[in-house]
């Protein structure tokens, strides 16, 4: 699997449908697969809702979109890859199972926004307001100066009959490519874009270090005009949403109790996927819910995942000088929360998922005079690679975080192979693969200072 897709609540359901191939463990002609569930955490697998059997589809298949629910029906608006290009295409259900497809593109053959080439115009992301419906996906820009991306905007009152407003955001990606899945959320009265850029260089603040990114940028979006306007332009306006090396094109949804939920996919492109050697490749990270602190996205695990947060310890005022491992700690499927006082101390490290010889392990660690959060996976069983000579190494990640007041707050999840790291509550987030073994479930604290665990909350994650 890739990209989520059509992720939706209807019918009392949480839907999540995902870029798949059912014929191999990589990628190739996409289908639509289909997961449902209650509550967010808990999954149950479904039929193919999407096969590229149409004319449209014909070449790569049914790319990235979204759902929009209308007249009790649950559609999917998505790109078809055909040889003649990409174009945007419906498919409608009354139950959220089986869909008919529209025989021709919603958004067709002329009807590309200016500038933009036939192969790069995807990813369709549906809203509302007002009683209309809002269209927005990436595209290629091409103009006699420059080359570029935007993020075009349409607009109808039916989902069949689009017509192109303008682009509400251009973008230079210094190597090519394009803005991929674009979103759009408001909260605390501001507007909030998303998307993937591709190939964007690392930035001073060590941002962007993967090989594509996934980013928010925060202002106003005025729908008549069209346009965006940005609260701070420029690529200076971008910010990751996740500083990991697995967290790719994010789709968010609006909970019926209002809360905004936005899930990734949790791999990258172009690089070695172990787990193709057990038969499949590539996951979702868990949903999280958004809220904002003046501009800045906040991410937390969606709460659902505390009914299956069991035997909780805790453990108060534990000082960490080298290493310490607490005997009633360790396990890979687990939510540790954890604040650190490093007022004596000029750094605190984790290692986890730590095989038992003690050869294998993740390793985080925060350098307090640089004001860097380190994540390392290269002592990993199975080391990831990357393919692209445009990404030099995915062994390490940093993320710059400053902390006035020498207090470090962590919340970590680990299930399995993935590791998320949600920093300061959420302000920062850290998503990674970690190929272990099945066992491997070691936790240990390490200081070279004088580090004081101010409390600590640990529970076995069982679903
Ligand atoms: C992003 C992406 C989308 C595309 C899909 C194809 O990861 O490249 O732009 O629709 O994956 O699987």
């Amino acid at each position: 699997m890739n990209d989520p897709n059509g992720f939706c609540f209807f019918n009392g359901k949480y839907h999540l449908f995902y870029q798949h191939n059912p014929k191999a463990p990589r990628w190739g002609r996409m289908y639509w697969g289909h997961a449902v569930s209650n509550d967010l955490i808990k999954w149950d697998h479904h039929d193919i809702a999407l096969e590229p059997d149409s004319f449209w589809e014909n070449f790569l298949g049914c790319f990235s979109g979204s759902a929009v629910i209308n007249d009790n029906e649950l559609n999917l608006i998505y790109t078809g890859f055909s040889i003649f290009g990409q174009y945007q295409l419906r498919a409608r259900s009354a139950d959220g199972f089986s869909f008919i497809k529209k025989s021709e593109p919603v958004i067709g053959p002329g009807q590309l926004p200016p500038g933009a080439g036939p192969l790069n115009f995807r990813d369709p992301k549906v809203f509302e307001k007002n009683g209309i419906f809002y269209l927005i996906a990436g595209s290629s820009r091409k103009t006699l100066r420059e080359r570029g991306t935007q993020i075009a905007l349409y607009e109808s009152d039916d989902l069949d009959n689009w017509k192109f407003l303008g682009s509400v955001l251009n973008g230079r990606v210094e190597r090519g490519g394009i803005f991929e899945c674009p979103d759009y959320i408001r909260l605390e009265e501001r507007d909030f874009l998303i998307a993937s850029p591709m190939y964007l260089q690392m930035n001073e603040q060590l941002e962007f270090e993967n090989l594509h990114s996934s980013v928010y940028i925060h202002g106003v979006l005025d729908l008549e005009t069209p346009e965006f306007e940005t609260d701070k332009p420029g690529p200076d306006g971008y910010r990751e949403l996740d500083g990991g090396t697995d967290f790719y094109a994010p789709q968010t949804m609006s909970a019926p109790d209002g809360r905004i939920i936005i899930i990734a996919w949790m791999q990258m492109w172009k690089r070695t996927i172990p787990t193709k050697a057990e038969g499949w490749a590539g996951m979702m990270t868990v949903p999280r819910e958004l809220s904002c602190i003046k501009g800045n996205l906040i991410q937390k695990p969606v709460r659902e995942i505390e009914r299956y947060c069991v035997n909780r310890r805790t453990h108060k005022g534990i000082a960490v000088s080298k290493q310490l491992q607490l005997p009633d700690i360790s396990g890979n499927r687990i939510d540790l929360e954890m604040s650190i006082d490093l007022s004596e101390s000029d750094d605190f490290g984790l290692r986890l998922f730590m095989s038992e010889n003690r050869h294998n392990y993740a390793e985080l660690y925060y350098d307090k005079r640089k004001q860097i959060l380190f994540l390392d996976r290269s002592r990993a069983l199975q080391r990831i690679k990357s393919l692209s000579r445009l990404e030099k190494q995915c062994d390490r990640r940093s993320t710059k975080l400053d902390l006035p007041d020498s207090k470090l707050q962590l919340r970590i999840l680990l299930d399995r192979i993935s590791l998320e790291i949600f920093i300061q509550g959420g302000r920062q987030v850290m998503s990674s693969i970690i190929c272990n073994g099945d066992e491997d479930g070691g936790i240990e604290f390490f200081s070279n200072g004088r580090a004081v665990i101010t409390q600590l909350d640990f529970y076995d994650i069982e679903i």
